[in-house]
């Protein structure tokens, strides 16, 4: 997944929707950073969730984001408003920076568009002190509920749609795989996002374009069935019997 200008403003839009601020401020109260804290945040993409850590760490601490995208990068350079938080460009598979150089490590809604999960976790590992803290989180698009008048249709949209993303159901594999990295996995969380509307800066709202967008320019679905299973989701949200339920699984990380 590339993103370019539009592709960036329509993700920073759905990320300062309602159902996002919900949860970035659930991982916020999972991690409760702590003044003076060192953090990484890898893919940290438009810097929201990076800037709020920032505040918490205070003067004393260090948030550093990382992202594969220099779009991503330098959007979130441009919006940073504090000296002790920086971005750079890095993958999450070869970070740039020390061994044992962080209190707390955060990866949100990456790792799934991560090819090699192994080296991503190394990583992870590598990075975070001993005794150090974090979270990662990923959705498994099996947890999808999303009401049609076409289910079949439905279902071929979003089997066409899986491809966007390295592995789209992550989260049944990613605890052992955190744990084969040396990492302990205290817990395993869930945020659940449900809209009845698309409204009011709904998650689904976003997800309406972007599914859209890639089934129909990968081809796989022609433009017309594209066109009439969106124009269906906008047609029931108008009946007020529009229906959308995905979540995110949060796995707490530890090094011993
Ligand atoms: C869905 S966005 C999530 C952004 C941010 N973590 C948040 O929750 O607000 C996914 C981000 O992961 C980045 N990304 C994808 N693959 C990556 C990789 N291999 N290394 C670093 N960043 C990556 C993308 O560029 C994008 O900014």
């Amino acid at each position: 997944m590339e993103y370019d200008e539009a592709a960036a403003d329509r993700l920073e839009a759905t990320y300062l929707g309602k159902d996002v601020i919900a949860q970035r401020a659930d991982t916020l109260a999972r991690l409760a950073i702590q003044p003076g804290e060192h953090v990484l945040d890898i893919g940290s993409g438009p810097g929201f969730l990076a800037e709020e850590m920032a505040r918490q760490t205070g003067p004393d601490g260090r948030v550093t984001g990382v992202d594969l995208s220099p779009i991503m990068v330098a959007r979130a350079l441009a919006r940073a408003s504090c000296g002790w938080l920086d971005f750079l460009q890095a993958d999450a598979t070869s970070l740039p920076l020390p061994d044992a150089a962080f209190d707390v490590v955060v990866s949100t809604q990456v790792a799934e568009y991560v090819p090699d999960i192994p080296a991503m976790c190394a990583e992870i590992a590598r990075v975070l002190k001993p005794g150090g803290r974090g979270l990662v989180m990923a959705t498994d698009w099996g947890g999808l509920v999303w009401h049609s008048s076409d289910p079949a249709r439905m279902d071929r949209v979003m089997k066409a749609f899986e491809p966007h993303c390295a592995d789209p159901h992550l989260p049944r594999t990613l605890g052992p795989e955190l744990r084969a990295a040396g990492l302990a996995v205290p817990g395993i969380s869930y945020f659940p996002i449900v809209n009845t509307g698309i409204g009011d800066g709904s998650y689904s709202r976003g997800s309406i374009d972007f599914v859209a967008g890639y089934v129909k320019d990968g081809g796989a679905i022609p433009a017309a069935e594209v066109q009439a299973w969106r124009d269906d989701l906008h047609a029931l949200d108008e009946r007020g019997e529009y229906f959308f339920s995905n979540g995110r699984f949060s796995f707490a990380i530890a090094k011993p």
